[in-house]
């Protein structure tokens, strides 16, 4: 069994960005600048920009952070979108999601310049995704292409079971996981909430993506001898014993599942670690296209 290890692939990811951020300096070429969003005062949201500034910062961008209060109107939020459309050394932004409920988080999404959308969020570099042109790849679906890629895992004529059907993860992951190439030309089944015996489905599964954020929902009877575990949880669970009161667990029984895997990614240190290299990924692609 081999441990997937997240954190040292984006490590290795953030050092390649570094350099060529280093050499964008010495070109005296403007650095990649990357805003954020961020609405109201949820925990894991803070916590998730926060490090995405930090790692803005670990590399050499430019990074700013817009907090915008939990009872933010959707007008005052569309402004500030069109703010950062508007500003050019604003290279790329996101919004943080999910958005309170006086918000049309799909209102939203299209008001962001696609050029600018480095989550790929927009329909228009969502279509393009599905569509095989070249576009960006929201961040926590590119992170695990990559993770299999570096780690050569092969995923043609595999069978891959998506769980879960977010559209941050498990419907962008269906698709790229049948697309042409590698990682891909998989035989996708993308399982959700409706779906009838998911057990008899996840035990023929070759490569099983979990994205569903219910702790410990993959058990090792579901699962087949070495199959390729790909875990996209990340709950929080209170622990009083934790000095933060709650630990990160994720979908699979990492203790019994890792027995019968050939590939397996942990929680923390898989999936999470991934998403924020490719985040910077793509803030990088979207200052060489504006060049
Ligand atoms: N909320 C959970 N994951 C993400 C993500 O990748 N991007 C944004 N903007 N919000 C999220």
């Amino acid at each position: 069994m081999t441990i997937l290890d997240g954190k040292k692939i984006s490590n290795d990811i953030k050092n390649e960005i570094a350099e060529q951020v280093k050499r964008m300096k010495e070109n005296g070429e403007k650095v990649p600048h990357l805003a954020a969003i961020i609405v109201g005062n949820d925990g894991a949201s803070l916590t998730y920009v926060a490090s995405k500034v930090k790692a803005c910062e670990r590399v050499g961008f430019e990074s700013t952070m817009v907090r915008l209060s939990n009872t933010v109107s959707q007008v005052e939020l569309l402004d500030k979108i069109k703010e950062l459309n508007e500003n050019p050394d604003i290279d790329g932004f996101i919004i943080q999601l999910p958005l309170p409920k006086q918000i049309d988080t799909q209102k939203v999404i299209l008001a962001v310049n696609p050029d600018k959308d480095v989550d790929g969020f927009h329909p228009m570099n969502f279509g393009k995704m599905a569509l095989d042109m070249s576009t960006f790849i929201p961040a926590t679906p590119f992170g695990i292409l990559e993770l299999l890629d570096r780690y050569n895992v092969d995923t043609q004529g595999k069978h891959t079971v998506v769980i879960g059907r977010s559209h941050i993860v498990g419907r962008p992951m269906s698709i790229l996981m049948g697309r042409k190439g590698f990682p891909g030309n998989s035989t996708v089944t993308l399982t959700h909430s409706h779906t009838k015996n998911i057990t008899q489905i996840t035990s023929q599964a070759d490569i099983i993506i979990s994205a569903l954020g219910v702790p410990n929902f993959l058990k090792a009877e579901m699962v087949k001898d070495d199959a390729v575990i790909i875990d996209v949880g990340i709950t929080r669970v209170p622990d009083d014993t934790t000095e933060k009161g709650y630990r990160i667990t994720g979908d699979v029984d990492f203790e019994n599942v890792s027995k019968k895997a050939s590939f397996i990614t942990p929680v923390p240190g898989g999936v999470g670690p991934m998403t924020i290299a490719m985040l910077l990924k793509n803030t990088l692609l979207a200052r060489e296209r504006q060049m």
